[in-house]
Protein backbone atom coordinates (compact mmCIF):
# COMPACT_ATOMS: atom_id res chain seq x y z
CA UNK A 1 0.00 0.00 0.00
CA UNK A 2 1.33 3.43 -1.07
CA UNK A 3 0.35 6.31 1.18
CA UNK A 4 2.78 8.75 0.16
CA UNK A 5 -0.26 10.97 -1.47
CA UNK A 6 -2.41 10.31 1.35
CA UNK A 7 -2.25 14.11 2.85
CA UNK A 8 -4.52 16.76 3.53
CA UNK A 9 -4.01 20.52 3.68
CA UNK A 10 -4.81 22.22 7.34
CA UNK A 11 -6.54 25.41 6.87
CA UNK A 12 -9.57 25.03 9.03
CA UNK A 13 -8.68 27.44 11.61
CA UNK A 14 -5.73 29.42 13.79
CA UNK A 15 -5.17 29.36 17.04
CA UNK A 16 -3.20 32.61 18.60
CA UNK A 17 -1.59 33.90 21.73
CA UNK A 18 -4.78 36.51 21.38
CA UNK A 19 -7.61 33.85 21.11
CA UNK A 20 -6.40 31.38 23.15
CA UNK A 21 -8.45 31.29 26.84
CA UNK A 22 -6.07 32.22 29.51
CA UNK A 23 -7.53 29.41 31.20
CA UNK A 24 -6.97 25.84 29.47
CA UNK A 25 -9.99 24.15 31.14
CA UNK A 26 -12.16 27.23 29.20
CA UNK A 27 -9.81 26.48 26.09
CA UNK A 28 -10.76 22.60 26.42
CA UNK A 29 -14.60 23.40 27.02
CA UNK A 30 -14.47 25.78 24.18
CA UNK A 31 -12.65 23.19 21.64
CA UNK A 32 -15.27 20.57 23.62
CA UNK A 33 -18.23 22.11 22.58
CA UNK A 34 -17.50 22.96 19.10
CA UNK A 35 -16.19 18.95 18.31
CA UNK A 36 -19.83 18.11 19.67
CA UNK A 37 -21.68 20.85 17.34
CA UNK A 38 -19.77 19.96 14.55
CA UNK A 39 -20.52 16.22 15.20
CA UNK A 40 -17.50 14.88 15.79
CA UNK A 41 -17.40 11.04 16.26
CA UNK A 42 -17.74 10.75 20.21
CA UNK A 43 -15.26 13.31 21.30
CA UNK A 44 -15.15 12.14 24.51
CA UNK A 45 -12.94 9.75 23.41
CA UNK A 46 -9.69 10.07 24.49
CA UNK A 47 -6.50 7.82 24.11
CA UNK A 48 -5.17 6.80 27.33
CA UNK A 49 -1.40 6.59 27.73
CA UNK A 50 0.31 4.42 30.59
CA UNK A 51 3.62 3.28 31.56
CA UNK A 52 3.84 -0.06 33.36
CA UNK A 53 7.02 -0.48 36.26
CA UNK A 54 9.34 -1.40 34.03
CA UNK A 55 8.96 1.54 31.57
CA UNK A 56 6.55 0.26 28.67
CA UNK A 57 3.67 2.64 27.39
CA UNK A 58 0.48 1.05 26.54
CA UNK A 59 -1.93 3.25 25.12
CA UNK A 60 -5.89 2.98 24.83
CA UNK A 61 -9.17 4.60 24.03
CA UNK A 62 -11.31 5.14 27.36
CA UNK A 63 -14.63 7.95 27.57
CA UNK A 64 -14.32 10.66 28.89
CA UNK A 65 -17.65 11.35 31.64
CA UNK A 66 -17.27 14.48 32.96
CA UNK A 67 -14.43 17.34 33.99
CA UNK A 68 -13.67 20.57 35.72
CA UNK A 69 -10.83 22.43 36.95
CA UNK A 70 -10.22 19.35 39.26
CA UNK A 71 -9.56 16.95 36.09
CA UNK A 72 -10.78 15.00 33.93
CA UNK A 73 -12.82 11.68 34.82
CA UNK A 74 -13.19 8.37 33.16
CA UNK A 75 -14.34 5.01 34.74
CA UNK A 76 -12.42 1.25 34.11
CA UNK A 77 -12.18 -2.00 36.08
CA UNK A 78 -9.56 -1.65 38.42
CA UNK A 79 -7.96 -4.91 38.07
CA UNK A 80 -7.26 -4.01 34.11
CA UNK A 81 -3.86 -3.28 32.80
CA UNK A 82 -4.11 0.08 32.37
CA UNK A 83 -5.50 0.26 36.53
CA UNK A 84 -2.36 -2.05 37.43
CA UNK A 85 0.00 1.10 35.56
CA UNK A 86 -1.73 3.63 37.23
CA UNK A 87 -1.22 1.97 40.85
CA UNK A 88 2.93 1.81 40.17
CA UNK A 89 3.07 4.67 38.09
CA UNK A 90 0.43 7.58 38.03
CA UNK A 91 2.07 9.54 35.46
CA UNK A 92 -0.76 9.42 32.18
CA UNK A 93 -0.81 11.16 29.09
CA UNK A 94 -4.22 11.42 27.05
CA UNK A 95 -5.09 12.84 23.47
CA UNK A 96 -8.45 13.98 22.01
CA UNK A 97 -8.45 13.29 18.25
CA UNK A 98 -10.36 16.33 16.75
CA UNK A 99 -9.44 15.40 13.06
CA UNK A 100 -12.45 16.27 11.57
CA UNK A 101 -11.37 19.68 13.08
CA UNK A 102 -7.91 19.27 12.13
CA UNK A 103 -7.31 19.39 16.16
CA UNK A 104 -5.59 17.73 18.44
CA UNK A 105 -5.44 18.14 22.54
CA UNK A 106 -2.69 16.86 24.89
CA UNK A 107 -2.42 16.85 28.34
CA UNK A 108 -0.07 15.31 30.73
CA UNK A 109 -0.71 14.80 34.32
CA UNK A 110 -1.49 12.41 37.66
CA UNK A 111 -4.32 9.63 37.32
CA UNK A 112 -5.67 9.57 40.89
CA UNK A 113 -8.53 6.76 41.55
CA UNK A 114 -12.19 8.72 42.70
CA UNK A 115 -13.60 7.12 45.68
CA UNK A 116 -16.24 4.50 45.80
CA UNK A 117 -19.22 7.21 46.72
CA UNK A 118 -18.19 9.44 43.39
CA UNK A 119 -18.25 5.94 40.99
CA UNK A 120 -21.10 4.98 42.33
CA UNK A 121 -22.96 7.94 41.15
CA UNK A 122 -21.93 7.49 38.24
CA UNK A 123 -22.58 3.53 38.03
CA UNK A 124 -26.30 4.31 38.90
CA UNK A 125 -26.36 6.64 35.99
CA UNK A 126 -26.05 4.05 33.55
CA UNK A 127 -28.27 2.10 31.60
CA UNK A 128 -28.54 -1.24 32.73
CA UNK A 129 -26.72 -3.09 29.98
CA UNK A 130 -23.60 -1.70 30.41
CA UNK A 131 -24.08 -2.46 34.50
CA UNK A 132 -24.15 -6.18 33.94
CA UNK A 133 -21.36 -5.99 31.80
CA UNK A 134 -19.32 -4.36 34.14
CA UNK A 135 -20.03 -7.58 36.29
CA UNK A 136 -19.28 -9.69 33.40
CA UNK A 137 -15.21 -8.43 32.50
CA UNK A 138 -12.15 -9.74 34.57
CA UNK A 139 -10.97 -6.87 32.05
CA UNK A 140 -7.71 -7.17 30.65
CA UNK A 141 -8.07 -11.50 32.06
CA UNK A 142 -7.54 -13.73 29.63
CA UNK A 143 -10.26 -15.46 28.49
CA UNK A 144 -11.00 -19.03 26.81
CA UNK A 145 -13.91 -17.98 24.42
CA UNK A 146 -16.77 -15.49 23.73
CA UNK A 147 -19.60 -18.23 24.65
CA UNK A 148 -18.34 -17.96 28.16
CA UNK A 149 -19.14 -14.43 28.51
CA UNK A 150 -22.42 -14.73 26.57
CA UNK A 151 -23.07 -17.38 29.57
CA UNK A 152 -21.96 -15.01 32.30
CA UNK A 153 -23.99 -11.81 31.49
CA UNK A 154 -26.60 -14.24 30.89
CA UNK A 155 -26.19 -15.42 34.37
CA UNK A 156 -26.01 -12.00 35.76
CA UNK A 157 -29.07 -10.67 33.99
CA UNK A 158 -31.05 -13.35 35.85
CA UNK A 159 -29.32 -13.28 38.90
CA UNK A 160 -30.25 -8.99 39.29
CA UNK A 161 -33.65 -9.41 37.07
CA UNK A 162 -35.95 -6.80 39.22
CA UNK A 163 -33.10 -5.24 41.65
CA UNK A 164 -31.15 -2.76 40.68
CA UNK A 165 -27.49 -3.79 39.59
CA UNK A 166 -24.87 -2.72 42.46
CA UNK A 167 -21.84 -1.53 41.73
CA UNK A 168 -18.74 -4.06 41.54
CA UNK A 169 -16.02 -3.78 43.89
CA UNK A 170 -13.35 -4.20 40.91
CA UNK A 171 -15.10 -1.03 39.10
CA UNK A 172 -14.45 2.65 39.29
CA UNK A 173 -12.84 5.57 38.34
CA UNK A 174 -10.31 7.73 37.61
CA UNK A 175 -9.27 11.34 37.56
CA UNK A 176 -6.38 12.62 35.53
CA UNK A 177 -5.24 15.88 37.10
CA UNK A 178 -3.61 18.11 34.51
CA UNK A 179 0.21 19.24 34.86
CA UNK A 180 0.23 20.46 31.07
CA UNK A 181 -1.99 21.28 27.87
CA UNK A 182 -1.33 21.23 24.30
CA UNK A 183 -4.15 22.68 21.90
CA UNK A 184 -2.64 21.68 18.48
CA UNK A 185 -4.42 23.25 15.47
CA UNK A 186 -3.40 22.39 11.81
CA UNK A 187 -1.88 24.86 9.84
CA UNK A 188 -1.38 25.87 6.22
CA UNK A 189 2.20 24.14 4.69
CA UNK A 190 2.29 22.44 7.88
CA UNK A 191 2.80 25.56 10.13
CA UNK A 192 0.83 24.18 12.75
CA UNK A 193 -0.46 25.84 15.73
CA UNK A 194 1.16 24.70 19.39
CA UNK A 195 -0.22 26.53 22.24
CA UNK A 196 1.29 24.76 25.63
CA UNK A 197 0.03 25.42 29.33
CA UNK A 198 2.19 24.38 32.10
CA UNK A 199 1.33 24.05 35.31
CA UNK A 200 3.07 26.66 37.91
CA UNK A 201 2.04 27.00 41.72
CA UNK A 202 -0.34 29.71 41.14
CA UNK A 203 -1.41 29.18 37.85
CA UNK A 204 -0.24 28.44 33.82
CA UNK A 205 2.64 29.36 31.77
CA UNK A 206 1.50 29.91 28.00
CA UNK A 207 4.22 29.28 25.40
CA UNK A 208 4.05 28.86 21.75
CA UNK A 209 5.56 25.54 20.51
CA UNK A 210 7.11 25.00 17.39
CA UNK A 211 5.41 22.75 14.76
C1 LIG B 1 -14.53 4.21 21.71
C2 LIG B 1 -13.99 3.39 22.85
C3 LIG B 1 -14.34 3.71 24.15
C4 LIG B 1 -13.87 2.98 25.23
N1 LIG B 1 -14.15 3.39 26.50
C5 LIG B 1 -13.63 2.73 27.55
C6 LIG B 1 -13.81 3.22 28.88
O1 LIG B 1 -14.41 4.30 29.12
N2 LIG B 1 -13.28 2.51 29.89
C7 LIG B 1 -12.59 1.35 29.69
O2 LIG B 1 -12.13 0.73 30.65
N3 LIG B 1 -12.36 0.88 28.44
C8 LIG B 1 -12.86 1.55 27.35
N4 LIG B 1 -12.63 1.09 26.08
C9 LIG B 1 -11.83 -0.15 25.91
C10 LIG B 1 -10.33 0.18 26.08
O3 LIG B 1 -9.85 0.82 24.91
C11 LIG B 1 -9.49 -1.08 26.38
O4 LIG B 1 -9.72 -2.06 25.40
C12 LIG B 1 -9.82 -1.66 27.76
O5 LIG B 1 -10.06 -0.65 28.71
C13 LIG B 1 -8.72 -2.56 28.23
O6 LIG B 1 -7.52 -1.82 28.32
P1 LIG B 1 -6.28 -2.29 29.20
O7 LIG B 1 -6.18 -3.78 29.01
O8 LIG B 1 -5.10 -1.56 28.66
O9 LIG B 1 -6.58 -1.94 30.63
C14 LIG B 1 -13.06 1.83 24.99
C15 LIG B 1 -12.70 1.51 23.68
C16 LIG B 1 -13.15 2.28 22.63
C17 LIG B 1 -12.70 1.95 21.23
Amino acid sequence: MDLKDQRQEYILDVLTEDTVDKNPFLQFTKWFEEAQERDVLEPNAMSLCTVDSEGQPSVRTVLLKYFDTSGFVFFTNHGSKKAGDMNSNPKVAVLFPWLDLQRQVRIRGRAEKISMLEASKYFASRPRGSQLGAWVSDQSQVVSNRQLLMDKFKQLKDKFSGKDVPMPKMWGGYRIVPEAFEFWQGGENRIHDRIQFRKIDDGWVIERLMP
